[in-house]
């Protein structure tokens, strides 16, 4: 069963069509990039995955769940409980320190608790940092504080939007390298980006035009570089399979 899935989506705000008709499955532990042009849909695609917006028409499953069925307080419980975000602009409290961002997400999850927390900034590899404000840490290390603040209740599935785009490139490295080891551990990660070194480590790029799948590019050996077009469209989007040497793999390391 796949962790996610879009069963023809649209979003129509007024007389725009910001998503057409967006069909996807997501395999637990794959690692999807979304790519498109400004204004093709991107945000509006991963809010709607992130259930903190409700598309026009079409179902969004997590996991099973048809999500439009679900009152408002179960989808809070829902997208708490199975959903880790990261954004572009870091939205981290500035008078809080790194170990206390983390633990507000812990805060609407559970009980706070600081060895836990600390636990998710050595993750990132920045337990050295855990009492620094945000104004004085880097951006990069902004970025995994917010990475650490994603990933403390274990979501099935961790939606980064642009998660590079305010980096430079040795932060972007640092960010990158990071994913790569949370996809190695088992996650499922869906991220925007503008930059194809970033996609290049995804198993499928999706590309969105005009609010659109206009295609679907699958990484052969994810990491390398090296892409295989896949010449099929939209309707096709479903029935993409992860490449086979990665199943066995993932289903081990989960
Ligand atoms: N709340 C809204 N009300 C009206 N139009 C909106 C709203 N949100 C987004 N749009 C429109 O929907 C389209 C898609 O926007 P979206 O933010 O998803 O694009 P994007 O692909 O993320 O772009 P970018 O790369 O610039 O972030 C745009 O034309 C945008 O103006
Ligand atoms: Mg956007």
């Amino acid at each position: 069963m796949d962790l996610l899935k879009l069963q023809d989506i649209s979003k129509i705000y007024g007389e725009l069509e910001a998503l057409r008709h967006v069909n996807l499955g997501v395999k637990k532990g794959e690692w999807i990039a979304i790519m498109g042009p400004s204004g093709s849909g991107k945000t509006t695609l991963m809010n709607i995955i992130g259930c903190m917006d409700k598309p026009s028409s079409g179902e969004v499953f997590l996991d099973g769940i048809a999500v439009s069925r679900e009152s408002s307080r179960s989808l809070t419980a829902l997208r708490r409980d199975k959903i880790g975000l990261v954004f572009q602009q870091f939205h981290l409290v500035p008078y809080l320190s790194a170990v206390e961002n983390v633990m507000v997400a812990q805060y609407y999850h559970s009980m706070p608790d600081e060895k836990e927390a600390m636990a998710a900034l050595d993750r990132v590899g920045l337990s050295g940092r855990a009492k620094h404000l945000p104004a004085q840490l880097s951006g990069g290390e902004q970025q995994r504080v917010c990475i650490a603040r994603a990933l403390i209740n274990y979501p099935a599935l961790i939606l980064a939007d642009e998660p590079t785009g305010n980096l430079d490139e040795a932060n972007e490295n640092i960010v990158i390298n990071l994913f790569k080891q949370l996809h190695a551990d088992g996650s499922t990660i869906i991220v925007v980006t503008h930059d194809p070194e970033v996609a290049m480590d995804a198993e499928r790029t999706i590309i969105l035009e005009h609010g659109r799948i206009a295609r679907i590019e699958s990484n052969s050996v994810p990491g390398s570089g090296a892409q295989t077009p896949d010449s099929s469209h939209n309707k096709e989007a479903e029935a993409g399979e992860r490449p086979a040497r990665f199943t066995g793999e993932k289903e081990a390391a989960l």
